[in-house]
């Protein structure tokens, strides 16, 4: 079954949310060992978020993020899934931190244990919301 087929058949209970609670993140649901889904309320926050996710999977700072879907009309994405549980290092947090801002995203909101993962050892960004990140991409886009 693909992975648009598996996310559709998500049937959203109150246990299935995010195990955190978390600012802007409803739901992230594993699909597979590899993807998960991540559902959002609004559509433009998903969608900034995805173009924000993808710029920086360029760089080799996020996970991919695959196709949108939108489920119980909440509006999400399927993305690449960051072992969340190992922690970078200290001088990784520093090296993704300066890779972010080279890409002018915020950092304020990312440490050891939040806000990033690992991919095949490679240490990502997983939260790219207007609250960790910003919105400078957007910003940058209007001034041309
Ligand atoms: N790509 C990912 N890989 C692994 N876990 C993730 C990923 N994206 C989100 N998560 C999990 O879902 C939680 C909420 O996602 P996050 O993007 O940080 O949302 P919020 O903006 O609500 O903090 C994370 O703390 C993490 O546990
Ligand atoms: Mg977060």
């Amino acid at each position: 079954m693909n992975l648009i087929k598996m996310a559709r058949k998500i049937k959203l209970r109150d246990n299935s949310k995010a195990q955190t609670n978390t600012a802007s993140c409803r739901y992230y649901i594993r699909l597979t060992s590899k993807f998960s889904v991540k559902l959002y309320d609004q559509k433009g926050e998903r969608d900034d978020i995805v173009k924000k996710q993808r710029m920086a999977c360029v760089h080799g700072i996020a996970p991919i993020a695959l196709c949108k879907v939108n489920i119980n009309g909440y509006y999400g994405y399927i993305t690449e899934h960051a072992d969340t549980i190992t922690g970078l290092t200290f001088e990784e947090v520093d090296e993704l931190k300066i890779k972010m801002r080279e890409l002018k995203l915020c950092t304020g909101d990312i440490g050891r244990y939040w806000n990033s993962g690992l991919i095949n050892n490679r240490p990502v960004s997983i939260d790219f919301d207007s609250v960790s990140v910003g919105n400078t991409i957007l910003r940058n886009k209007k001034k041309k």
